[in-house]
């Protein structure tokens, strides 16, 4: 049988990795030799929009919709459980079309029937259709991703656009959860966090490039890649800017190409409230299983208590009130774009 497209994206989301340039190198925290703090005074808890989770990290969207996609789920499901981290399921609209699959989503619910998952579909999803998304696991929240260049350059994808700002709106008014829109990869840019922001989305998940890169990905998939557009889309660091210029801070989460601990607070720092982490999730489950996992996520804790502690903060909105230096491409991208 032919490999299902799902787990192809998983295959090349291995294969090709994350570039690591989505220019948090552009970002420095400013030292603090006096900090008045020590490590058992630090608070991971953080609010994002009405979400309180007791970590900033989590795990972002990724898989369902295939039978070998029910066990990365599990697994995932199973780490979110003992970390108490939040986590997103992949694009359920395969498990609405089709009842056969609708369990490679529903395992995480079994596994961790208390914790907090979000649901996602694409922002072609109907009203209906995103209430069955949130019903079908119970989710906290529901995420709505945005991924045009992603559809254009998959070969099956997407070829009209039209129509999504209306339907994530009815989706935001209809839905009883808390609405996420999200870029898979390409970031968001100010103006379109303007106008999600007159529509009611009172959280953005500004998924900028520097880690997976779904048009690497995309271009994988294809007998002609269309390789010039491997560098579609603005930096994490920049899109987490551009959006911070229109969006309170409490309502922003950063994501794209963040592997480690310092890159998370330099993210929280410039004023996120939360981090979403995927292919760097993904590759140690995928090649050293869970408990590797659930090591990298205590690592990940401690780092962000270690720096924090260094830093002389005792809360993720403490990061907010940090100094920070932003230089290089980051600092002359807000030079020209006008964002302070
Ligand atoms: C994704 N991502 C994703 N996002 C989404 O909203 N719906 C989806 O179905 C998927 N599917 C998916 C599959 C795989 C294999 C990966 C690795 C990722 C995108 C993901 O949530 C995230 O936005 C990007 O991967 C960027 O973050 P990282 O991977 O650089 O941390």
């Amino acid at each position: 049988m032919r490999i299902s497209r799902k787990m192809e994206h998983v295959h090349h989301a291995l294969k090709l990795g994350q570039s690591g340039r989505q220019g948090l190198s552009d970002i420095k925290l400013v030292h603090n030799c006096l900090p008045e703090a020590s490590t058992d005074t630090i608070a991971l808890t953080t609010r994002i929009g009405d979400l309180t989770m007791s970590s900033p990290i989590f795990i972002n969207a990724m898989t369902g919709g295939a039978e070998e996609t029910e066990t990365i789920n599990r697994s995932l499901a199973t780490v979110a459980r003992e970390k108490k981290l939040a986590m997103a399921v992949g694009s359920q609209m395969s498990a609405i079309k089709n009842k056969e699959v609708v369990s490679s989503y529903q395992v995480v619910r079994q596994v961790n029937p208390n914790g907090i998952i979000i649901a996602n579909l694409g922002s072609e999803a109907l009203p209906d259709q995103a209430k069955r998304a949130v019903d079908m696991i119970e989710a906290n929240a529901l995420q709505i991703h945005l991924n045009v260049m992603q559809e254009l350059i998959m070969p099956e994808g997407d070829r009209s656009f039209t129509g999504m700002l209306k339907r994530i709106e009815t989706i935001v008014q209809q839905v009883s959860v808390p609405v996420i829109v999200k870029e898979v990869g390409f970031g968001i840019m100010r103006e379109n966090a303007r106008q999600l922001s007159e529509i009611g989305v009172h959280i953005l998940d500004v998924g900028g490039t520097g880690g997976t890169n779904f048009a690497a990905i995309e271009n994988a998939r294809r007998q002609a890649p269309l390789d010039w557009l491997n560098d579609w889309g603005c930096t994490t660091s920049v899109a987490l800017l551009e959006a911070l210029s229109i969006y309170p801070r409490g309502s922003i989460i950063a994501s794209g190409g963040i592997t480690n601990a310092l890159e998370a607070i330099k993210a929280l720092t410039l004023g996120a409230s939360g981090v979403g982490m995927a292919g760097a999730f993904l590759k140690v489950i995928q090649s050293e299983g869970i408990d590797a996992l659930m090591g990298f996520i205590d690592e990940l804790h401690e780092g962000l208590i270690l720096i924090m502690t260094a830093l002389g903060v005792r809360s993720v909105d403490q990061l907010w009130q940090r100094p920070v230096v932003i230089s290089g491409e980051t600092a002359a991208w807000c030079t020209t774009r006008g964002i302070d």
